[in-house]
């Protein structure tokens, strides 16, 4: 028992308390009904005789420094609440705890989704994973079209009905299956296409898809709605130049340029010096699809367009190399949402 106490001295001596709480589980630990001078003195009982009273003053030795350790914390001032307070200025900022950084390409997808909000578009999500129907053939892809192959489209093996969707077009069918015109609406969403990886593509990227169907719907609206979209988006002197080109389910259809901000349109090679960037396609909605939806297309007709999340993004923040959005390094990813 004497060792005991003396190693029970020499903790209580070495013992850190520094806080309030510390004492608290200081006190506990020695003093409290189950504490361990308790248990001391229950064994105190069985000593012999003999032994008692050398024990007995070692005892209380050991006591008498458990309580002075907590007097001489109590007392010592810099431990009160009001002398930490007097020491502390109020005034300073608290520490920040770090937050995450939104991801460019969110950051992106939210701009469209604000600029387009703006003039009456709802937004609207459908499946990744489709069937045939709203990805291809309700969108007017002829049977032999290669986008249906197998080295474009991922299929799933066991049913080749169901494929990961490979544009948010598929979203424009459900929209118009299920929602009678006059329908406003952009879908954004992740597609997949299977290509090989590189600097400028990826197997996942991302869409946003815009429709807009109501009776006398024109080219002409088609027009200002991109070019106050591109405006809004890379600045009030944007241009936009149309292309004339196909897609099975607008007719007309046309791809659509940007001119490029670095150079003004004078050439870089961010625009490969032809002073212009591709960034969407677009086209009147052909009425075969309309009929597929289950719209009158001698009374209604609209307009559709899709662009690429990522091509944006790498105009309007000039990186190289796609890949960089999918490796989530989070020094890459830090630097947007300060560019804001
Ligand atoms: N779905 C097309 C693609 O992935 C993009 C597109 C072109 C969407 C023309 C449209 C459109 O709505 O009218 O390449």
């Amino acid at each position: 028992m004497q060792e005991r106490i003396k190693e029970l001295l020499r903790e209580v001596e070495s013992y850190k308390v520094e806080t309030h709480i510390e004492l608290e589980q200081f006190r506990i630990k020695y003093l409290a009904k189950k504490g361990i001078i308790n248990d001391l003195f229950d064994n105190f009982k069985q000593v012999a005789a003999e032994q008692r009273k050398e024990i007995g003053q070692q005892l209380n030795v050991l006591k008498n420094s458990i309580q002075e350790k907590i007097n001489n914390f109590n007392t010592n001032k810099e431990n009160t609440v009001e002398s930490k307070l007097k020491n502390t200025d109020l005034t300073l900022p608290t520490d920040f705890s770090v937050l995450g950084a939104r991801h460019p390409l969110s950051i992106v997808r939210n701009e469209i989704i604000s600029i387009f909000s703006h003039i009456g578009f709802t937004v609207s999500e459908g499946p990744e994973i489709e069937d045939d129907w709203h990805i291809f053939s309700a969108l007017n892809f002829p049977e032999e079209h290669p986008a249906r192959d197998m080295q474009d489209t991922f299929f799933i093996e066991k049913n080749p009905d169901i494929a990961l969707r490979t544009h948010t077009s598929s979203v424009q069918v459900r929209v118009m299956e299920s929602t009678k015109p006059p329908i406003r609406t952009i879908s954004p969403g992740r597609v997949f296409r299977n290509e090989a990886i590189s600097a400028r593509a990826h197997c996942i990227f991302h869409q946003i898809e815009g429709l807009y169907v109501d009776k006398n719907v024109s080219f002409a609206d088609l027009k200002q709605t991109l070019l106050y979209f591109s405006k809004e988006m890379f600045g009030d002197k944007t241009k936009i130049r149309l292309r004339p080109s196909y897609f099975p389910f607008t007719e007309p259809s046309a791809e659509m340029d940007i001119s490029c901000d670095i150079c003004g349109g004078s050439g870089c090679n961010i625009c490969k010096y032809s002073g212009w960037v591709e960034i969407l396609g677009c086209g009147m909605v052909d009425p075969n699809v309309l009929e597929n939806c289950g719209i009158d297309s001698k009374v209604y007709t609209g307009f559709a367009f899709g662009m690429g999340i990522e091509r944006i993004t790498q105009q309007k923040y000039k990186t190289k190399d796609l890949r960089m959005y999918f490796e989530n390094d989070v020094r890459f990813l830090r630097q947007f949402e300060q560019a804001l």
